[in-house]
């Protein structure tokens, strides 16, 4: 039991101190409202580090790749539709944790739900424009970096 509790407890301790890259986009009803700045303060403010950063316009294809778990949904047309009406943010975002840091600061999906002090509970109502995405796992954010980012991160 002690040596169970020792793991769990060092398990637990390596989770915490995990450095991780995550993949966080700004969607155009954020750019259009000029959040940008106030989105990229919030993360900064939090200890985390920018580490790829630029303004796209995505094209279709490479926003049904993102969302490719969603095909099929009731959502899915509106989202990409959405995704590529306009002006995205595209960021790497490095730290400590920084997967699951940044989901609960964007907060929960429909902002109807979200925390107040989250991006999505300060910052928006609806859910068809909530805002930023965030990457959901460690699976997700290597992979969705490595989309956005096909150039690779600058050193
Ligand atoms: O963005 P997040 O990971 O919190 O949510 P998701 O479940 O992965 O859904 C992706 C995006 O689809 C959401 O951020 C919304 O923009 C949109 N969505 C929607 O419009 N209606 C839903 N019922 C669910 C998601
Ligand atoms: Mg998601």
């Amino acid at each position: 039991m002690q040596t169970l509790e020792r793991c769990c407890a060092q398990a637990i301790c390596l989770q915490e101190r995990t450095m991780e890259t995550t993949l966080v986009l700004i969607k155009p009803g954020g750019v259009n409202r000029r959040l940008i700045g106030e989105i990229i303060r919030r993360i900064e403010a939090r200890d985390l580090t920018v580490v790829g950063l630029k303004l796209v316009r995505p094209n279709r294809a490479l926003v049904e790749e993102h969302y490719a778990e969603h095909r099929g949904k009731g959502f899915f047309d509106d989202v990409v539709n959405y995704l590529t009406s306009g002006r995205v943010v595209a960021m790497a975002v490095e730290g400590v944790n920084a997967i699951q840091a940044v989901r609960t600061m964007m907060g929960a999906t429909n902002p109807l739900e979200a925390t107040p002090g989250s991006v999505r509970g300060d910052l928006a109502l609806s859910i068809d424009d909530n805002l930023t995405h965030s990457s959901s796992d460690a699976d997700a954010a290597a992979r969705e970096v490595k989309l956005w980012f096909s150039e690779g991160l600058p050193k």
